[in-house]
């Protein structure tokens, strides 16, 4: 895995912006994997001066988000539909047809066949498409990337999933009290992460820095679901100097791990 450790959250965000910008002037049909969060918000920012100062076009692209929330309209204001349209789409040149974000009904997970369908078929629209060129990922501060939570187990697919306690807690910031939080959530699994032919994971801020450290240890645990990221071929890490404060020494500016 590559590392990069920025001055602050405003030069990770540039950087990622950079690899993003990189990726579709390159390639101007890139499938891109996005993320949602507080993390990549900046990220974002920086991406829409370029689409208006430089000529980055998202004309072409083709995106796929990791997560979304079961239990929520997807005109509700902490949906990541909402979320992506207000930070992102609807401030690009992008053709909406060409954005997916994985969804179900709360009403059907009780009919859980009807969400596993859903689920088959977004990977199957992924794997149709040629595949994730570069998918960015945040990092949960117990590890879970998309919400893939730690576990004995992990699917690989894109799948449904109860949210842990710590998660919900995590997010309530985002909500009017706790109790609003959804207790489910569709996610894109580790495989059809590991897939993707780059990934880029984002980490700001001192509360993710044990998590980093921890993710840098050398072991794959599905109790840290990040970890698993060592063993895909092209990996890079863009963190604030906060985040990498629990790291050891040498790890502490760029580089290999
Ligand atoms: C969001 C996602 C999550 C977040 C993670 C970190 O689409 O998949 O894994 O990346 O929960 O969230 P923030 O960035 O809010 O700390």
């Amino acid at each position: 895995m590559e590392l990069m450790v920025a001055k602050d959250y405003q030069e990770m965000s540039l950087l990622a912006a950079e690899v993003i910008a990189k990726q579709v002037k390159k390639k101007p049909d890139s499938v891109l994997g996005l993320a949602t969060g507080s993390t990549p918000l900046g990220m974002y920012g920086k991406l829409l001066d370029m689409v208006n100062n430089e000529n980055v076009s998202f004309k072409n692209v083709t995106t796929f988000n990791l997560d979304e929330y079961v239990g929520l309209a997807l005109q509700h204001a902490q949906s990541y539909h909402t979320y992506m349209m207000e930070h992102f789409f609807s401030k690009i040149d992008i053709d909406l047809s060409n954005t997916h974000i994985p969804y179900c009904e709360s009403k059907f997970i009780n009919e859980i066949e009807v969400c596993n369908k859903a689920c088959a078929e977004y990977d199957d629209l992924i794997e149709h498409l040629g595949g994730i060129d570069l998918q960015i990922l945040g990092i949960g501060s117990n590890g879970h990337i998309g919400f893939n939570e730690p576990a004995t187990s992990l699917e690989t697919g894109t799948h449904i999933v109860s949210l842990t306690e710590e998660t919900r807690i995590a997010n309530a910031r985002f909500f009017s009290s706790f109790d609003e939080v959804p207790t489910h959530a569709i996610t894109m699994g580790v495989g059809t992460i590991l897939k993707s032919k780059e990934i880029l994971l984002l980490a700001n801020g001192s509360n993710k820095a044990e998590v980093i450290a921890n993710m840098f240890s050398g072991r794959v645990d599905t109790f840290l679901p990040a970890s698993l990221l060592q063993v895909h071929p092209n990996v890079t890490v863009i963190i604030d100097k906060e985040a990498a404060s629990k790291l050891e020494n040498k790890y502490q500016t760029n580089g290999h791990i």
